[in-house]
């Protein structure tokens, strides 16, 4: 059975004491057994306090972003390994924001997601085309191609050790959603090729949809058959609204 995840991206946002604040409410809201997983990713400087206030509960956090090396010369990043000592589980890869404001490529994706397995986190891979791909049919192409780089070598115990967020670009942070029904399609192509890559195993891999979720639209993505949760940004700042999305998942 693929338990359903929602996953809350801050992005860029919080300080300390909205982040202390944003957990207690959450907190609150959340009962003990959920019948959902909660991932919450802070930014890197809030990471201690997800660390302390979410201890003990059925919330779990991650980093938006890690460097594959363990340590050395590179000034301003933070490494796999400080975030797993951190008490982290989950790591974003491959994120549209990372891909393109950063120039991530797919090597550097690929390189992430096989430290994290190494370092014991679950990777979110990020995956999905741009406006023009899609118009130009290029849209499973390019996921496919996103897919065979970041995933190439890498081996799967068991499912759980990976989620897949398909997020086209153009839907992330614009207010505009896709399609359900294109969502859907590309979520079903996606397990289909985790199938192929991986065999039963893979196909029970969770897949969510990220792109403009909220409480108005969750329902449409997560009564979904193959998508399993959502990767939600500007939605998930407000805790309120981040818990109703989730329980969208319950159906
Ligand atoms: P959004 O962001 O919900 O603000 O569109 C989604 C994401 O970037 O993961």
């Amino acid at each position: 059975m693929r338990i359903p995840i929602v996953a809350a991206n801050w992005k860029m946002h919080k300080t300390v004491a909205e982040a202390e604040a944003y957990f207690r409410k959450l907190l609150a809201l959340v009962p003990k057994s959920p019948g959902v997983e909660l991932v919450v990713f802070p930014s890197a400087t809030a990471l201690h306090v997800a660390a302390r206030e979410l201890e003990g509960s059925p919330i779990a956090w991650g980093a938006q972003n890690a460097h594959p090396e363990p340590q050395g010369a590179f000034t301003g990043e933070v490494s796999v390994v400080q975030i797993t000592d951190l008490g982290a589980s989950y790591l974003i890869c491959g994120h549209s924001e990372r891909r393109h404001i950063f120039g991530e490529d797919d090597a550097f994706v690929a390189a992430k997601v096989k430290a994290a397995l190494k370092a014991g986190l679950i990777p979110i891979l990020c995956v999905g085309e741009t406006l023009e791909q899609r118009e130009g049919g290029q849209a499973w192409t390019v996921v496919e191609r996103q897919l065979s780089a970041a995933l190439s070598g890498i081996e799967l115990p068991t499912p759980e050790k990976l989620v897949i967020a398909y997020e086209p670009v153009w839907a992330i942070g614009t207010g505009v959603p896709a399609r359900p029904q294109d969502a859907q399609e590309m979520a079903a192509q996606i397990r289909n090729w985790l199938g192929d890559r991986f065999g039963e195993l893979g196909k029970q891999v969770r897949i969510q949809y990220g792109g403009s979720v909220k409480p108005e639209n969750a329902q449409d993505f997560l009564a979904l058959p193959d998508i399993d949760g959502a990767l939600v940004g500007g939605a998930s700042l407000d805790p309120e609204k981040f818990w109703t999305i989730a329980q969208a998942a319950l159906g």
